[in-house]
């Protein structure tokens, strides 16, 4: 079988950092084979094209063909995933939201595109800022593609977080389970420990027997650095993360292909789980059952995480208010 898979924005960063592993079979595993169609903006066109020369030059028994556009049309015929990272990322200083004005304007017109262009069944993880409301743009801006098939990237969220766990509990990365991210891709998120696992025993359990203050050091410390690793990134490395945001497009995605055999983070439309208003695309505890994600449903939630979730929530609400107000959605 060969799957067709555009990237967006290829000639940046983040593309650089996916398309060889794309190639090479990380995403859709060892015997899919892979067309790719990179799409650009005229500026971006030679950096993808340099892009695609070298896909030749890895001579991946994978790749089947690349093409590098600037035409959406193109760009999208046939898709079965697309991958939308071609957006501005932000500097030092600024919040993910401060690009919704700079980027919102790119993802009603790639979703028309996408409805009128793509295959029946395409997926679209989004990645470019901000991941959820630029989601929510380019899923309400389609006739015919369910908006369940437009997401947001949370997964590196996530991937911080049980980071965070295992270092601050000394464990292997991967003992670390179910701890989702709740909302917004932005210092708002909330990623949620209690019903964490290390090891299948709890996180809570454990984190207690090497802390006295368990509830402070989630406040003050593992919430404000997964939140804020971003920022973090940006302040060390000088340009926002890349090559952890390529792994977790590429997880989020062969994920939903896949499936999961626990829970994950992705950002989904809300039909009005957990109180989420109905639309918005929202980061929910999810799993990946028969090609399609689904909330982890009837998680009990305190009164501390249930305030948590209210404002990552109340965040997504006044940036689809910003973008209805920018005559985008
Ligand atoms: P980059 O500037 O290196 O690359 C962006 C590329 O997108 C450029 O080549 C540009 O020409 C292209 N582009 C711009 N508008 C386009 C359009 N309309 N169609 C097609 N291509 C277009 O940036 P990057 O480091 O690759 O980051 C890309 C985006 O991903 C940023 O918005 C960044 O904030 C975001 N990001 C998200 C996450 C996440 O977890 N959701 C993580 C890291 C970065
Ligand atoms: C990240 O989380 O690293 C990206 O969203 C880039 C950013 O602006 O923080």
């Amino acid at each position: 079988m060969t799957t067709t898979i555009t990237i967006t924005g290829a000639g940046g960063q983040i593309g650089y950092a996916l398309l060889f592993r794309i190639a090479a079979g990380d995403m859709l595993g060892p015997d899919e084979r892979v067309r790719l169609r990179l799409l650009e903006i005229p500026q971006g066109m030679r950096a993808a094209e340099g892009a695609a020369l070298e896909l030749q030059d890895g001579a991946f028994a994978l790749l089947e063909d690349v093409e590098v556009t600037d035409a959406a049309g193109t760009g999208f015929d046939g898709c079965d995933i697309a991958l939308l990272v071609g957006a501005r990322p932000r500097g030092p200083g600024m919040e993910r939201a401060d690009l919704l004005a700079a980027n919102a304007g790119i993802f009603g017109p790639q979703g028309r595109a996408i409805a009128e262009n793509a295959s029946p069944g395409v997926r679209v993880t989004v990645v470019g800022n901000p991941a959820n409301t630029n989601a929510l743009i380019a899923a309400a801006s389609t006739d015919g593609v369910p908006a369940e098939r437009f997401t947001a990237l949370t997964r590196l969220d996530e991937n911080r977080a049980r980071a965070q766990l295992a270092l601050a509990l000394d464990a292997p990365v991967a003992s670390i389970r179910r701890v989702p991210i709740w909302g917004n891709h932005s210092a708002s998120q909330f990623p949620d420990i209690s019903h964490a696992t290390v090891d299948g025993r709890p996180v809570a359990e454990a984190l207690a027997e090497r802390m006295d203050d368990v509830p402070a050091w989630l406040e003050e410390t593992f919430i404000p650095r997964v939140a804020k690793r971003g920022a973090e990134i940006i302040e060390v490395r000088g340009s926002s993360s890349v090559a952890s945001a390529a792994n977790a497009t590429i997880e989020h995605t062969r994920d939903w292909v896949l499936g999961t055999d626990d829970w994950t983070s992705a950002g989904v439309v809300s039909h009005g789980e957990y109180g989420v208003p109905e639309g918005l695309v929202s980061s929910f505890p999810v799993r990946s059952v028969d090609g399609e994600w689904r909330i982890v449903e009837g998680l009990e939630m305190d009164a501390w995480a249930q305030r948590r979730l209210d404002a990552t929530v109340a965040e997504l609400v006044a940036e689809r208010e910003a973008v209805r107000v920018l005559g985008v959605l």
